[in-house]
């Protein structure tokens, strides 16, 4: 027995993805304030750090992370999944596989915070490191998913 997704939800799902990766990629420059913020916090004379301490910014950049690397993963799986329905295959280019590795990298970069809530410097280079660079990927993403956007459209 077949089971048939319709029409309307195959081609609507095509908008999820990129709605919500272009909320993410600005929520990961929220991300980025606040872990700059606890730099400062870090870095801060007594005085200085008193203050900022009341921000909050440790626990609010954990949070707005944790969320980040739910949805980057829900959002990634997901493209798959629907480019998949819509196309009885996926296109292994460089989208693809930029994403896939973004995904791992934002996962690599968590598994290194209970060893930063020690003090370890090398687990934080390699949160801030792999971050970072994720970042400039996530602006590239930005572009060629627009690209894939376009066609998608055209082709409507
Ligand atoms: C979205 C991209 C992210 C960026 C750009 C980013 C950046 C940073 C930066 C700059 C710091 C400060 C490091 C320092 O003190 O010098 C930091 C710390 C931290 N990050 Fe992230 N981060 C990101 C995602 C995440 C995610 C996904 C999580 C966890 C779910 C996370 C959890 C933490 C925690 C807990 C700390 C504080 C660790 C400590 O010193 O106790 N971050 N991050
Ligand atoms: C920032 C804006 C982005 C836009 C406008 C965008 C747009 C698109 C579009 C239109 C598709 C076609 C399939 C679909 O609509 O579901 C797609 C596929 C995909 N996207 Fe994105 N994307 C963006 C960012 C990202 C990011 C950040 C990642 C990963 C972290 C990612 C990973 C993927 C993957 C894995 C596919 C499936 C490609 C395939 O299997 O052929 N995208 N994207």
């Amino acid at each position: 027995m077949s089971f048939e997704i319709p029409e309307s939800i195959k081609i609507g799902s095509q908008f999820l993805h990129p709605l919500l990766m272009m909320f993410l990629f600005g929520l990961s420059f929220y991300a980025l304030y606040l872990g700059i913020k606890i730099k400062r916090t870090r870095q801060a004379d007594k005085e200085t750090r008193k203050e900022l301490i009341k921000g909050n910014f440790k626990e609010r950049h954990y949070q707005v992370g944790s969320i980040f690397l739910a949805l980057v993963v829900l959002g990634t799986v997901g493209a798959m999944t629907v480019t998949y329905i819509n196309n009885g295959k996926l296109f292994v280019g460089p989208h693809l596989i930029a994403g896939l590795g973004m995904m791992s990298m934002v996962a690599i970069s968590t598994s290194a915070v209970p060893y930063m809530q020690k003090g370890n410097k090398f687990a934080r280079l390699v949160h801030v490191g792999l971050n970072m660079n994720m970042l400039l990927i996530f602006a590239w993403q930005a572009v060629t998913g627009i690209q894939i956007l376009l066609k998608i459209i055209s082709k409507l």
